[in-house]
């Protein structure tokens, strides 16, 4: 890039845009059989870490309700604090990612108009690339009216934890015929209406098999078994930062909590000791 020419930094950012994950990209990683990795964020240090891994999609979960907030469930989590989070993953993601922001739970069920001007403050206050929204047919006329505006829009089916209350477990969903031709019947809707993607959550393999083959959109799994064309995990699931939340879908790639508790009692023994801070690590 030369500087100080005009039009330089439009250049800059252009060109940044250009490796930037969007939903074309994962259209076309679709098409290839290429597997999308997607993973939960809720701050700038760790979406900035997973950017540079190189992971394609940044998704800023109402989970932020259980894992950051410490809620029994993803209803408490309010609009505002959702915008919160995800302006700061985006500001994390600055190179690579595609980062969708949750809408949480009565940000659009109320209704359809609702739920768009909500995504539309997503989309103006924070950075993000999408949204992603619970449930099948009986919110596909908001899925239209957000993709029809330019809101790229993920849907969400299987298990939706916005509707706890409702179902009252967190069991496999689609495991009856019945269940499983209305998961399949919402996703085909979903597409129909215009979302780029969907999340299937906690549905039999061989479910996720049947409607990812049966979408041009692409599926991204969570307890959806090997055949979806992404699979997604809550990053504290996969860090090995909630020991206490073990359902057989989860691999743990790192044991975060220990290593926390290990860092903090050292640093406590070195500051009774008197052995911290140093006299190098003083001025
Ligand atoms: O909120 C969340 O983290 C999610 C993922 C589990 C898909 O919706």
């Amino acid at each position: 890039m030369e500087q100080g020419k005009p039009g330089a930094a439009y250049h800059g950012n252009a060109e940044r845009a250009a490796r930037r994950v969007t939903t074309r990209t994962v259209h076309d990683m679709k098409v290839r059989g290429e597997k999308i990795s997607m993973i939960t964020a809720y701050d700038y240090t760790f979406a900035a870490l997973f950017d540079q891994a190189g992971v394609d999609i940044l998704l800023v979960g109402d989970s932020v309700s259980n894992v950051v907030q410490g809620n029994e469930t993803t209803i408490p989590v309010t609009l505002d604090e959702m915008i919160y989070h995800a302006r700061i993953v985006a500001r994390g993601a600055s190179e690579h990612a595609l980062v969708l922001c949750d809408m949480p739970f009565m940000s659009y069920q109320a209704n359809a108009e609702e739920g768009f001007r909500n995504a539309g403050r997503i989309m103006k206050e924070t950075g993000a690339g999408g949204v992603k929204i619970e449930g099948g047919k009986r919110v596909a006329p908001l899925v239209k009216m957000m993709s029809e505006a330019g809101i790229p829009v993920m849907g969400h089916l299987g298990l939706t934890p916005q509707s706890i209350h409702q179902f009252g477990t967190y069991q496999t969903r689609g495991t009856t015929e019945d269940e499983a031709n209305s998961i399949l019947h919402d996703a085909k809707v979903l597409e129909e209406a215009g979302a780029f993607a969907l999340v299937l959550e906690k549905v039999p393999a061989a479910l996720a098999e049947r409607v990812t083959k049966s979408l041009s959109i692409a599926t991204i799994g969570i307890g959806a078994g090997p055949h979806c064309d992404g699979q997604v995990l809550v990053m504290h699931d996969m860090l090995g930062l909630s020991e206490e939340f073990n359902p057989r879908f989860v691999r743990r790639y790192a044991h975060l909590a220990e290593e926390v508790r290990k860092a903090a009692r050292s640093y406590k023994t070195d500051i009774q000791s008197g052995s911290f801070p140093s006299e190098k690590e003083s001025y």
